[in-house]
């Protein structure tokens, strides 16, 4: 198991923030990434349909002979990893909106989390805000348009700045120290974040601890890649290899992405 890649999927180019955390921590593993651009957002469709396009994409992952599956999407995770991990031997690690740690370092009381419909809509996310947010007011923000802004590549949309601003609005009145960006596209939005939001707002993103969970189940299994291998990396989209292309290169990345029909 120990040479077989790490297999990684994101609704699109979102999960390429968490893909980057991996790369980072674990330069000796090989990673596959798919980017179901097609079908984004998934934000915006009914659970059984989420269900079933991840799936699909953990099966074109595990023919590929993915030893481990990162589901680098809030959407995907919070709707359908129970389920996968039912139906599938491989081990799953996923991502859902940092709540707990944004509560327990919040003076203010007042979290703020941005993420899609599909991600506050789910069950998942309900029990964790129960679970971790007793005594903290949780001010959740449907990230209307964001994702398919992302996805079109065009981060410089001079509407950008006054959408965000809008959608900010109502959790700044209220007071919150904490943004949870609770949806792996919207880290390729912190440098106009941190121009809107005052010095003492904290955002919480979990790109990081989502590396270190994969290198703990990898480490846990024995099935971690030699230290003196250099990974190296396989991406796939079947949407816009160039759009891919041009987030990979923000993100400090000179890898190319290719285009995949699934
Ligand atoms: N990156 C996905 C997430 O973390 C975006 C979801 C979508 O496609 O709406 O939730």
């Amino acid at each position: 198991m120990n040479e077989a890649p790490i297999g990684i999927f994101d609704s699109g180019v979102g999960g390429l923030t968490v893909w980057h955390e991996i790369v980072q921590l674990l330069p000796a593993e090989d990673t596959l990434y798919l980017a179901d651009s097609a079908h984004a957002p998934y934000g915006e469709r009914p659970a059984e349909e989420i269900r079933a396009l991840s799936r699909k994409n953990t099966e074109w992952l595990l023919e590929r002979g993915s030893k481990i599956i990162v589901v680098a999407c809030n959407t995907a995770t919070t709707n359908a990893i129970a389920q996968l991990r039912r139906e599938y031997q491989v081990p799953f690690v996923g991502i859902e909106p940092a709540i707990k740690p944004a509560a327990l370092n919040s003076r203010s009381g007042r979290v703020g989390v941005l993420a899609t419909r599909g991600t506050l809509a789910s069950d998942l996310f309900a029990e964790t805000s129960k679970a971790y947010a007793a005594g903290i007011r949780i001010l959740e923000q449907e990230g209307v348009g964001l994702v398919r802004l992302i996805e079109s590549g065009n981060l410089e949309d001079p509407e950008l700045a006054g959408r965000l601003e809008t959608l900010l609005a109502p959790m700044l009145e209220a007071g919150i120290d904490q943004l949870v960006l609770g949806c792996t596209h919207y880290p390729f939005l912190i440098p106009v974040l941190r121009t809107l939001l005052p010095e003492q707002v904290k955002i919480v993103d979990c790109g990081l601890p989502v590396a270190r969970q994969t290198q703990a189940v990898l480490a846990a299994k024995g099935w971690l890649r030699d230290a003196a291998h250099k990974g190296s990396h396989q991406l796939f989209t079947n949407g816009d290899p160039e759009v891919m292309g041009r987030l990979l290169e923000l993100l400090g990345h000179s890898e190319q992405a290719r285009f995949a029909p699934f």
